[in-house]
């Protein structure tokens, strides 16, 4: 009998309810629900596990619409044109393979989704609408009103559960299990009754989504801290590109008990513009070389382009977020500001109230609701809010495998499709093609793999390190590490950077980590929030000091990347990523790493002109 104690009770380990899966998927938006259906369809027995209700995820956030070049609102769209808009929007950074696969598979993913009875908004003709949005060239964001995330989820969680995919809600994961190098399963434990639970399994898909609850500001619910990251580092995988943190520009500003909420970019996409407490369209002045043969310069231009006019440039509020947060940054630094510390989105002055309600309904909702505001007739004040994780995993591009055997990752758990800044409405075409691709490599990977043996001794290391939280008799309180950690990212850690700021962001996650040490929840193991924050502190630590680490060694500004310490892209550094690992004294290793060559025929598509690749796509489907 192999007997230990966890919260004073001698237990026998073997009464610690297990279930065996092929696969475990450990989160259930988007990425998750679409690798766990692939795995499902594909005849293994799937196991869906998340910490929150089945439904609530991050997904939702993406509001404005799923990037697919369909050419349904344009005929000139082609996968090319998407993968060039994506390359460029990131910087050049993208992995060259996960960007083609992403912009070639889109357009069936969303055809899919249409097939298992998502409604998406239609054209005059019938077809699925699309809508503009910041750096794509044409109208390509497939719609539903502003609430495309959330029927997206609805859509994929009626087809996952109708599949015969087995549901773990409200089941906090904890740690990989491994056999050798393998994983072997994972172990988790039920928010409700504190109870745990180990799942035995031959793969494990990480689709946990990002970690903006390590900011103060952030468009994130309470769900994302990390543990996708933090659970992969821990069993050996490495991270990449975390200094790539999106900040979206458009948050709620006022009043602060909704500061950082999302305002879609489908406003700016039907039209709004930004302005300054002068009344003045200041993107005009923050026009970057790069974009500048695309960008409108007049008011009158890109009035035409929202008309439709082919031959017309897109308005500067459509420029990459990354442009559009650090415009705004600069309004508000120079005193130009909005009353609370944001900027002027105009919607009321450009479209009639009947449409606004029609395309935009679940904003006006918003901002009717929460700050008392009909955006039908005034602007609405919003400023930057942090919003996504363009890093994560580090995983093969056709697999979406880490380099630990069995474990794989998808959605913004995983690095790669976007590079230095991701395009709105890219990352819910990116949860279904590679939550596609992490259930394909999963499946292809268990055909020729055993059913791994479980450790005990893994599984008892990981009970006590969950339970010594409420065994100490007394110790630091999870909730105020959080604060201090939430307040040094947003200060240290922010849109600008430099190096004593990030050099001071590491002091101080290294001070958390001391002060987690000793971390204390009070109460009993049932349904305890401040024992299921203590738990997370572990992953968001460790996120927040995988950002401010790649952070600090990146010397360039690159996309969201921003130091003023060293302005400019640097040629140099478009040759590698950064990546950590934990090294074997269990501290961080962080490393430049040569990124692989490109395809010469995807950097040749890459580096042509708009006209050249429209050019090259007339020809090829015969047209003149
Ligand atoms: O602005 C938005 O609707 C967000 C979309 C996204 O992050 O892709």
């Amino acid at each position: 009998m192999d007997r230990f104690k966890y919260l004073g009770q001698l237990v026998n380990i073997n009464e610690i309810k297990t279930v065996e899966h092929d696969v475990i998927v450990l989160g259930a938006g988007g990425a998750g629900l679409r690798a766990a259906i692939e795995c499902s369809m594909q005849g293994l027995s799937t196991g869906l596990v998340c910490k929150s209700l089945l439904g609530k995820a991050h997904t939702v956030m993406a509001e404005g619409g799923v990037a697919a070049s369909l050419g349904n609102s344009d005929d000139r769209d082609h996968w090319k044109v998407h993968f060039r808009d994506t390359m460029r929007g990131g910087k050049f950074l993208n992995n060259w393979r996960m960007a083609e696969l992403h912009a070639k598979q889109a357009p069936d993913r969303v055809r899919e989704l249409e097939e298992w009875g998502a409604v998406f908004d239609r054209t005059k003709t019938g077809l699925i609408n699309q809508r503009n949005f910041g750096g794509h060239r044409y109208p390509r964001l497939a719609h539903v009103g502003d609430r495309t995330g959330l029927e997206i989820i609805r859509t994929l969680q009626d087809r996952g559960v109708h599949q015969g995919i087995e549901v773990y809600m409200e089941c906090t994961g904890l740690d990989l299990l491994k056999d050798g190098d393998k994983i072997a399963g994972m172990v988790a434990m039920w928010r409700e009754t504190g109870e745990f639970i180990i799942f035995r399994c031959k793969a494990v898909i990480l689709a946990t989504g990002g970690g903006g609850k390590a900011w103060k500001i952030t468009s994130n619910s309470w769900e994302y801290t990390g543990d996708g990251y933090g659970m992969a580092y821990e069993a050996g995988a490495e991270l990449m590109d975390m200094e790539f943190t999106q900040f979206h520009p458009t948050g709620m500003v006022w009043p602060p008990s909704v500061r950082g909420t999302l305002v879609t970019e489908g406003v700016r996409g039907e039209g709004g513009i930004l302005v300054n407490s002068e009344n003045e369209r200041f993107m005009y002045d923050n026009i970057p070389e790069r974009f500048a043969p695309e960008t409108a310069d007049t008011e009158a231009e890109a009035e035409r382009w929202l008309d439709g006019d082919k031959g017309a440039r897109r308005p500067p509020e459509l420029l990459t977020r990354d442009v559009v947060a650090r415009a705004i940054r600069r309004e508000v630094k120079a005193g130009r500001g909005s009353p609370h510390g944001g900027a002027f989105l105009d919607i009321a002055s450009r479209r009639s109230a009947e449409d606004i309600k029609k395309k935009l309904p679940s904003m006006y909702h918003q901002f009717k609701v929460l700050a008392e505001l009909d955006i039908t007739k005034e602007a609405m004040e919003v400023g930057p809010t942090l919003h996504y994780f363009m890093g994560g995993v580090r995983v093969d591009a056709d697999s979406q495998m880490t380099r630990v055997p069995g474990l794989f990752a998808c959605g913004e758990c995983a690095a790669g499709v976007h590079g230095a800044n991701r395009l709105g409405g890219n990352s819910l075409s990116d949860l279904l093609v590679c939550g596609k691709l992490a259930g394909s490599g999963a499946v292809d990977y268990i055909k020729s793999t055993a059913t791994p043996n479980l450790n005990n001794e893994q599984v008892k290391y990981i009970i006590r390190s969950a339970t010594n939280i409420l065994n100490r008799e007394s110790g630091e309180n999870p909730y105020l590490i959080h604060e201090k950690l939430q307040d040094l990212m947003q200060s240290n850690v922010g849109i600008v950077r430099t190096d004593e700021l990030l050099s001071e962001g590491i002091d101080g996650v290294m001070d958390l980590w001391k002060s987690f040490q000793s971390v204390k929840a009070d109460g009993a193991s049932q349904f305890n929030p401040g024992w299921h924050q203590a738990i997370a502190l572990r992953n968001l630590l460790i996120t927040s000091e995988a950002v401010a680490r790649a952070a600090r060694i990146r010397e360039e500004s690159r996309g969201a990347h921003t130091r003023v310490d060293f302005e400019g892209e640097r040629d140099e550094w478009l040759q590698y990523n950064v990546v950590l690992s934990k090294n074997a004294d269990g501290t961080m290793n962080a490393e430049r790493v040569h990124r692989e060559a490109p395809g010469k025929e995807l950097e040749r598509i890459a580096n042509l002109s708009i006209e050249e690749l429209e050019a090259e796509v007339r020809q090829e489907r015969g047209v003149e």
